[in-house]
């Protein structure tokens, strides 16, 4: 059965990546949650997507820049009212809200633009301090940074992110050495997709996927997660369609 995975927690209801968008995600009911993880300037672990703080706090620069201080200080809001005094959370604040969950939790290292020297061995520790290496997959587009993952010996599943056309990403994928990959659901255009890549031992996980229609298209084709903005949808169009599955 197809999972669906909250996509920066449930981000249409609440701000992305933040605690209180995890915590609706888990209320709703979700099977997992995603979220990206990049160091500050003095190395602590935080969840916010964007390379800069600009788009979903009140302050400017980027995440880099800050001191873990200094970004306790912004108000991480992304623009949506009834959040005043939310901000952006640590790795371990989140950790802290969805490990307790038991559900599945993406970790994706946001690490292309900016390298961040030693992400990869802080994030096996703390995965590995609140023992959920079974139920965590690891993720991002910088496929040294997976690499460098697999040299660590790291315990949990890998995903391959990737964002131009691949031809036969699941040979990529596979000479990779990792577990899953994650297209932009774009890519994904038919059941063969699916097979091809379950038939090479990997996981498909689409990401981002909000219609219905697209919804019940990649539930159908059998993927295996889907990261979705709207997993309260996700999840009735998923009900909807199992009398059909079974
Ligand atoms: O991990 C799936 C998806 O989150 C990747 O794209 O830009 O939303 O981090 P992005
Ligand atoms: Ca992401």
């Amino acid at each position: 059965m197809t999972q669906i995975w909250g996509h920066r927690g449930a981000r249409r209801e609440a701000p992305e990546n933040t605690v209180p968008a995890f915590r609706r995600a888990l209320e709703i009911g979700v099977d997992g949650v995603e979220f990206d993880v990049q160091l500050t300037a003095d190395g602590a672990m935080v969840v916010i997507h964007d390379e800069t703080v600009d788009r979903t706090t009140d302050g400017h620069g980027p995440v880099v820049g800050f001191t873990l201080a200094q970004l306790r200080r912004l108000e991480a809001t992304d623009g949506m009212d009834g959040f005043a005094g939310v901000g952006i959370p640590t790795l371990a604040e989140v950790l802290d809200v969805v490990a307790p969950a038991g559900v599945a939790i993406n970790i994706e290292l946001k690490n292309s633009v900016e390298a961040y020297h030693g992400l990869e061995e802080r994030v096996l520790a703390a995965v590995e301090a609140y023992g959920i290496a079974d139920r965590v997959v690891l993720s991002t587009f910088n496929h040294y940074s997976l690499k460098r993952l697999q040299e660590l010996g790291a315990p949990s599943e890998l995903g391959m992110l990737y964002t131009d056309p691949l031809y036969k990403p699941w040979r990529y994928a596979a000479r990779l050495g990792v577990g899953a990959i994650h297209p932009p659901a774009r890519f994904v255009m038919g059941r063969g997709y699916v097979r091809r890549a379950h038939a090479a031992g990997l996981a498909v996980r689409p990401w981002v996927v909000n219609g219905e229609r697209k919804l019940a298209r990649m539930i159908g084709w059998g993927v295996d997660a889907v990261f979705t903005d709207v997993p309260r949808l996700a999840l009735e169009v998923r009900e909807r369609l199992a009398p059909a599955r079974a």
